[in-house]
């Protein structure tokens, strides 16, 4: 069946799972934060001592994840196998293995058919690197969220510091340098902005001014009442 769907696309730390998880709320949407899908893998993967560089296995255990993603306006829970990860997620260490298990064609393959299953009524916001431009062509509403580089590593390093994790800012902006890259020239599905999307510039923007534009966009696109 074709729901309305949105999505917003960008590098780390642009501000995508604060704004798509604020949206689904305002429109009733799903949720999907596609980025959560590459790091539970990489989360098993590591657990499992899988080589992150060996497409095969990895890709076996990408379809027999089973994940669910219950909300609130503040918070993402992410359900897998029933076990409630969200708070094991978000570490250098998982972001680093899914932006290398993403490299792999088959991987990637194999989550497309995850990511398309969170389609469902009343509709889907979503947020990734490549949802506007391979998973989901045909959205209704397509967002690219970029920001510089350093006030990405800010708010990545005030995010991490809140949820009550010890990290140097110098070590995240190396992170979000070196997955930018890798995202950036990988061969398949690289992080461009979709040519029907609208590209928004968060760097010098608070959350609230972002979400305005975006509000207005739903609205311009017969997405609310
Ligand atoms: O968005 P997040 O930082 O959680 O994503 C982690 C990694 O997963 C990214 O660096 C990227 O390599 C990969 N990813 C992807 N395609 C998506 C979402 C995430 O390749 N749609």
């Amino acid at each position: 069946m074709n729901v309305p769907v949105v999505t917003i696309d960008g590098p780390g730390g642009a501000g995508k799972g604060t704004l798509a998880r604020l949206i689904a709320k305002e429109l009733g949407f799903n949720l999907l934060d596609s980025g959560a899908i590459y790091r539970i893998l990489g989360l098993a993967a590591l657990r499992g001592a899988v080589d992150l560089d060996d497409p095969g296995p990895l890709s076996t255990m990408a379809t027999s994840l089973s994940l669910s993603f219950p909300f609130t306006e503040k918070h993402t829970d992410i359900v897998l196998n029933g076990e409630s990860v969200a708070g094991q997620l978000r570490n250098q260490d998982v972001a680093d293995a899914a932006s290398r298990i993403a490299i792999h064609p088959l991987v990637r393959d194999a989550l497309m058919f995850l990511q398309r299953q969170q389609a469902c009524v009343p509709g889907l916001v979503g947020d990734g690197r490549d949802l506007g431009t391979i998973v989901f062509p045909d959205a209704k509403l397509k967002i690219f969220l970029d920001a510089n580089v350093g006030i990405r590593a800010d708010r990545r390093y005030h995010e991490l510091i809140e949820s009550g994790q010890t990290v140097a800012r110098s070590a995240i902006l190396r992170d979000l340098e070196i997955r930018d890259v890798r995202d950036r020239t990988r061969s398949v599905a690289p992080l461009v902005a979709a040519e029907d999307a609208f590209v928004i510039d968060s760097s010098d923007k608070s959350p609230s001014d972002v979400l305005s534009v975006v509000r207005e966009l739903c609205q311009a696109h017969g997405l609310t009442n």
